[in-house]
Formats: structure tokens, C-alpha cells, sequence
């Protein structure tokens, strides 16, 4: 609901409240939090009254008591009175870099504002969303900036994304252009974000916000592997399940920033956005710009309440296709099984053993293309290699089909090998500065997705693949940062806008793929998890989580991708021991317990498996077929998060609450140690649940005595499965 009265805008969730007022021609946020149910006059909430501060800019002429340092302040400009980080600058033709917004008017609309070219969530039918544009105006350099919100009232949560006009007569470089940017009246925080590296992403971090600006952000021209488009700020004192947490995300797979500056009096000024680093967009007269959309949730159920914020609105409303609704087939890659290292007939032994496990779809990775048989070459020649696959993919896709089986096929498309017929053919197609050399990545370039020919290539290429119907599924790899980003198309002019005019063709070609292949499942890849982000998540409703596939640092990986993002949204799969990454040794079991709540999958060769690990298999794919949709589609609680613990415990629950899956890892045992009681969150209280064995347990003996946890010995896990017992 959004509601207008005496200057103040009043965007309402059910459970939250974002103010934002007119004052002296200044859009103010005034609040952001708990729902508020009647805002009072604007002036008993307005920043002004305080001490005055001396040197700072006057908010009105003539009067000295009353500073700009004192607003908090909705969408911020560079070089007026604001001087704090701002939200947007621009260089106009007379050389000045000054913007002044000021308020121009509104409109509410119902349903959901969807940035033009961009991922977004969306609204359906019966949905309760409605939409506010604020409009505005430089008077002077006739920039105008249209902040749209959509409210989602029943999922908590605000998602927003700014639309910059040229209004005058003469062409502007916006500089700087973020998503989100408003100030919250207080500053006592912790922040949390998602840091890691390759084979180790997404661990979250947590410090107290210090004076200054602190941010994370990506230069790398994808998310990266390094830092996440996504930050939380919470009380000091807020855990998994109590205390005040803001989440922030943006739904975009470049560069970006995400961050807060902690300023002298208090305020904290949170933003999202593209990165200004090397993004000049010029804008001719009439036209706009589509800033990316940023996501705010509030939760006071701490970090999990904000979790399952994020959680459902990206599964029900990010998401999107057949896949998003239905389960999804439990897959076999051939990659930690074979490397380069195959032909057909290894191909097809795999897919047979996992037949035997009721294994659904055979995904052949990197390597059946052109001439590549190690991490050299052939990037672009999207051609079988017939001295590996005699019959072709399609011939093998057939008797993978005959085997009762789905196809799925690993390509990367926005690559191209030096040595590749592609770029013999056109060395201009890649990413490059003439004159410069381009430095390689994995040996390989990035295709210059700026050029519609480029992007038509990529196109027919899926075209010439998925045309036939027998691939079924699509691992989309991109495995390189980019570097010396330019284009050899558009002249000078153009050049600050090849990183986000890349990530735009890609969403495009995106767009075209899933619009004309519904049926195809796509899951997005990059060198593991470097490109884990909502953009992707609306093309494809899971991404391969990293490459480190060993179970106990999954647990971590896991653990902080959940922070933000759903387990429905992670590739999950056990691989062979000693593990690939870290050579650790984990029991089957546990490999599978960690896999089987996100999307599961096996990376390795199941006929080299023991009688023992093969029934282990055959365990884990039937109870994953039974189990998915409370892993996928209920509400997580991190009961026990493995940072600072030996174990770590989550527990699923299904939406009518009538299943509750515990799943509980052990990663070093501890002679000697106690029990953990670990209490279970959000059963029926009166209701009883009855385990595998039958033995029955009240709601709420499981929410207050709670389930044992015993470190008996290392990397021992268990999944219970509650039922409700009807009465
Ligand atoms: C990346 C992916 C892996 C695998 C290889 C193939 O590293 O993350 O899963 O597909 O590329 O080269």
C-alpha cells in the first residue's frame, strides 16, 4: 500500500514501513522499519532540530541554525548542498559536475514497475503491489531522475530502480547513476556481506559500521568470486532469530558497489549500484537511462527473518519458466568424472550407472567442442569434436534419450579462444583496446557483447543446438574476468559504456533463450559461483554454487549464499573422495545430506562406487525426489550455522508446516564434548510430528526441549524427517 498525505509518501508491507516526505523541495527519507500505523505531521519526524553545524551548507538562505549535514536524504546528487557519497553525478556540457534534484511530483500506480532491458522481480495477478514514481528535476541542467518503488506487501519487501532523463537541449555523461541510496537515522549497525574466492565464496563477514564509507563491489565485469552486490545491516546484538536486520540486494550480474557511508551525526546512508569505476553513459537529448533494481527487506526476526524474505520473493517472484514451479531433475556431469578425458562411450557408461539410481539427466561438460582437450582453445567453435564423439551430440544425445534420460550440454558462450576458427575470423569480435594487448584469462577473450553481430552468433548458435528438442538442459559457463574493456565499435564515445551495455546484451540473449526454449532448464555457472546473483536467477532458476565440491566446505559456501539467496537457486553436487579441491575424505552420506537440499547432482564416475556408496546413491535420489519441495519451496531455519561450530543444523519446513526436515552435520568430532539441544523454529505448537522411526513428538517439545546433536565423530550427518500426525 502506498499512501500520500501532507507531503509525506507512506510505502507500507505488511510488516514494514518506508517514509519518505517533501521538504523545501527535498525528498527526505524520514524512516525505514517496523510498520508504523499512522504517520504523524511531517515536521515531528523531519532531521533538522539539533545543534548547529558549523561550516556546513544552510538549508535555507539567510538562516545558519540549520545545515544540509542534518537531512537525511532520499536519492542524493554530487555538488549542491549534499556532500556526502552521492547517488548520482553527472558531467554536463559546460564542463560542471553540480546536480540538484529537486521535487517535481508523483504517481501510484498498481502493480509492478519493470526496468526496461533488465532482470526485475515481477508481480502476478492476485499479488498485492503497487507502484510509486517520484519525479525529480535539476532546474538548470534539465536532468531529471524518476525513482520508481514497487511495494511487495504480502513478501515484505521494496524493490526500486531509477530511471535518468535528459530533458534539455544538449547531451550529458551520467558518472554515476546508483539504484538505491537513502539514509537511515541511526548508525549503531553491524555490517554483514558475502566475501570469498574462488572455491570459496560467499562467506560471510560481520563488523560494526565505523565512521567512513565501507563497501564491497566488483571491477571484474561479473559479481566475482571476491564480494557479492549485497550487504545487511543489523543491531549489534541481532542473531539468526532476533534483532533488527536490512537486507540489500541488486539484481545485477556486472560491476557494482554496495555499501554505507557512517557520517558524523548518526545517519548511515545505504546504496546499491552499478559501479561508476569506467561508466560514463552518455545521454542525449530525450533520452533515459535504466538504473538496475536494487531489493530492500527489513526483518526484527534477525538474520534469518531476513533470509526468508529474500528466499521466497526470489524463488516465487525472481524466478521464473516451468522450472520455477515443478522439481527439477537430479543430474549426472561428467566434469570431476572425466575432465577433458572422454569419448562416448565413457559418456555413456556414466550415464548408464546413474540410470541405475534413477539419476534423471546426463550433462556432458567442457570439451566435446572443436579441438579443446585441455583449458586451451577452441572457445567459439561451438562444432562437436568427432574424434571424441563420433555420432556427434546429437547421435549422443540420442542414446542418452534412449536410456530414458535427459541431455544436458555445458557451453560458454561469451568466450572465444585465440586459437579458434571464431577468432580467426573476426579478431575484433573479443573485449580489447587497440593497441593494447589483451591479457587472457584461463587463455581465453570475452566476446565483445556490446556488437548485435556478436550477439546473433550467440544466438544461432542455441539456435543450431536446442532447435532439435534432445538437449534438454544448458550449464552456461563464464569463466574469465575481463580486463582492457573496450569495444572496436562506437569510438571514444562509447567506451564507458561497454561494462554495462555487455551485461545488457547478455540479458538480452538470455531473454531470447528462455522465451523461445521454455522447456530448456538453464543453470548459470561462472568458474563456480562468481556470478551468484539475482540478474541470472530470472533467466535461470539455479546457478552451480562453486567448484569446491567437497561436503564440509559446502556447508560454508552454503551457509552464506543462503544469507541472501534461496537453496532452491544452488547446484549442489557430490563428487568423488579424496575430494578434488581439498582432498579431503567425507562418507558418501554426508556428501549426499549436504547436496540433497539444494539442486542435486553427482559429479563423478558412480561405477567406480562400492556396493555400499552405489545403495548410498540410490538412498539419496529417491529421498531427494520425496523431499524437494519442502528443501525448495518451504521456509529455512539456520538452527546452527557451522562458522564458529563444529556442526551446523538447518531445518526446512513446509508452508502448511505439516513436514519438517532437520539436517544435521558433524564436521570434527570432540571426544568428550556434550550435547547440543538444538531447538526447532516455527512448528505447530499443539500439533505432534512423528519421525522415520514413528516416534512421536509434540510441536512444542521439538521448539523447546529440542533434537540432540552429538559430536560423536567427525563428518557424521543425519536428516529426520517430522511428519504431522493427523488427528
Ligand atoms: C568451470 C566450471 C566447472 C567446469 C569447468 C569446465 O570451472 O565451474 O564446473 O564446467 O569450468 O572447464
Amino acid at each position: 500500500m502506498i499512501i500520500f498525505n501532507n507531503n509525506a509518501f507512506h510505502l507500507c508491507t505488511k510488516n514494514t514501513s518506508y517514509i519518505m516526505a517533501v521538504f523545501g523541495g527535498r525528498l527526505l527519507n524520514l524512516y525505514y522499519g517496523k510498520r508504523i500505523s499512522r504517520v504523524p505531521d511531517i515536521e515531528q519526524m523531519l532531521p533538522i532540530s539539533g545543534p548547529r553545524i558549523f561550516s556546513c551548507p544552510d538549508i535555507n538562505e539567510g538562516d545558519i541554525s540549520v545545515s544540509t549535514d542534518n537531512l537525511t536524504v532520499e536519492y542524493p546528487t554530487f555538488g549542491s548542498a549534499d556532500l556526502r557519497t552521492p547517488a548520482f553525478s553527472a558531467r554536463y556540457a559546460d564542463g560542471s559536475e553540480v546536480t540538484r534534484f529537486e521535487y517535481a511530483g508523483y504517481e501510484i500506480t498498481e502493480g509492478k514497475y519493470r526496468p526496461e532491458g533488465l532482470p526485475s522481480v515481477y508481480a502476478e495477478e492476485n499479488d498485492t503491489v503497487s507502484s510509486l514514481k517520484i519525479i525529480l528535476e535539476d532546474r538548470v541542467s534539465k536532468a531529471a531522475a524518476e525513482l520508481n518503488f514497487s511495494v511487495f506487501e504480502d513478501y515484505d519487501a521494496i524493490t526500486r530502480s531509477v530511471k535518468i532523463i535528459n530533458k534539455s537541449d544538449k547531451a550529458f555523461d551520467i558518472e554515476k547513476a546508483l539504484s538505491l541510496c537513502f539514509d537511515l537515522r541511526r548508525s549503531d549497525f553491524d555490517m554483514i556481506t558475502l566475501n570469498g574466492a574462488w572455491a570459496r565464496e560467499r562467506m560471510p563477514e560481520r563488523m560494526p559500521l565505523r565512521i567512513g564509507v565501507q563497501q564491497v563491489e566488483s571491477m571484474r565485469g561479473i559479481t566475482s568470486h571476491h564480494e557479492n552486490p549485497f550487504f545487511a545491516l543489523l543491531d549489534r546484538n541481532a542473531d539468526e532469530n532476533s534483532g533488527e536486520v536490512y537486507g540489500f540486494n541488486l539484481i545485477y550480474s556486472g560491476n557494482f558497489v554496495a555499501g554505507v557511508q557512517r557520517d558524523s551525526y548518526n545517519v548511515a546512508r545505504a546504496y546499491i549500484g552499478i559501479n561508476p569505476q569506467n561508466f560514463v553513459w552518455r545521454l542525449e537529448p530525450g533520452e533515459s537511462f535504466v538504473t538496475p533494481e536494487a531489493v530492500s527487506v527489513f526483518s526484527d526476526s534477525g538474520i534469518g527473518g531476513m533470509s526468508r524474505i529474500f528466499h521466497k520473493l526470489y524463488r516465487e517472484r525472481l524466478c521464473r519458466g516451468v522450472y520455477r514451479d515443478i522439481r527439477r531433475p537430479v543430474l549426472i556431469n561428467n566434469w570431476e568424472a572425466t575432465y577433458f578425458d572422454f569419448n562416448e562411450e565413457k559418456i555413456l557408461s556414466i550415464a548408464k550407472t546413474a540410470k541405475q539410481a534413477d539419476i534423471e539427466l546426463m550433462v556432458l561438460d567442457d570439451g566435446w567442442f572443436g579441438k579443446r582437450n585441455g583449458e586451451s582453445g577452441s572457445l567459439g567453435d561451438w562444432v562437436p569434436n568427432t574424434d571424441k564423439l563420433p555420432n556427434g551430440i546429437k547421435g549422443l544425445a540420442e542414446k542418452v534419450n534412449a536410456l530414458g534420460m535427459k541431455f544436458g550440454l555445458w557451453m560458454e558462450p561469451e568466450m572465444v579462444s585465440p586459437d579458434s576458427d571464431l577468432n580467426r575470423a573476426h579478431p575484433d569480435w573479443c573485449l580489447h583496446i587497440g593497441g593494447r594487448t589483451p591479457t587472457l584469462g584461463r587463455n581465453q577473450l570475452v566476446l565483445d557483447l556490446t556488437r548485435k553481430e556478436v550477439r546473433e552468433y550467440i544466438k544461432s548458435t542455441f539456435d543450431r543446438l536446442l532447435g532439435d528438442g534432445y538437449i534438454s538442459y544448458i550449464k552456461w559457463d563464464m569463466n574469465r574476468s575481463m580486463t582492457e574493456v573496450g569495444s572496436a565499435v562506437g569510438g571514444a564515445a562509447a567506451q564507458g559504456k561497454v561494462y554495462h551495455s555487455y551485461v545488457l546484451g547478455l540479458y538480452e540473449i538470455m531473454e531470447y533463450l528462455v522465451n523461445r526454449y521454455p522447456n530448456v532448464l538453464f543453470e548459470g555457472c561462472s568458474g563456480g559461483g562468481a556470478r551468484f546473483d539475482g540478474g541470472i536467477l530470472h533467466y535461470m532458476p539455479q546457478i552451480w554454487t562453486s567448484d569446491d565440491t567437497d561436503a564440509v566446505e559446502r556447508l560454508y559456501i552454503q551457509y552464506g549464499t543462503s544469507i541472501c539467496y534461496p537453496y532452491s537457486a544452488m547446484g549442489a553436487h557430490v563428487s568423488a573422495v579424496p575430494n578434488h579441491q581439498v582432498w579431503r575424505t567425507t562418507p558418501m552420506k554426508m556428501r549426499g545430506d549436504v547436496s540433497i537440499c539444494g539442486q542435486l547432482g553427482y559429479e563423478l564416475d558412480l561405477g567406480k562406487l562400492d556396493e555400499a556408496d552405489m545403495n548410498c546413491v540410490k538412498e539419496q535420489v529417491k529421498a531427494y525426489k520425496e523431499l524437494s519441495e519442502v528443501f525448495h519451496n518451504g521456509d529455512l531455519y539456520r538452527l546452527l550455522v557451522p562458522v564458529g561450530n563444529n556442526a551446523a543444523v538447518n531445518e526446512f519446513i513446509s508452508n502448511d508446516k505439516n513436514t519438517v526436515i532437520v539436517c544435521s552435520y558433524i564436521i570434527k568430532g570432540t571426544p568428550g564434548a556434550p550435547h547440543d539441544y538444538i531447538k526447532l523454529k516455527g512448528l505447530e505448537a499443539g500439533a505432534d510430528y512423528a519421525d522415520q522411526s514413528g516416534r512421536a513428538f509434540s510441536g512444542d517439545y521439538l521448539m523447546n526441549f529440542g533434537v540432540t546433536v552429538s559430536y560423536t565423530s567427525d563428518h557424521k550427518s543425519d536428516i529426520t524427517v517430522f511428519k504431522r500426525i493427523k488427528k
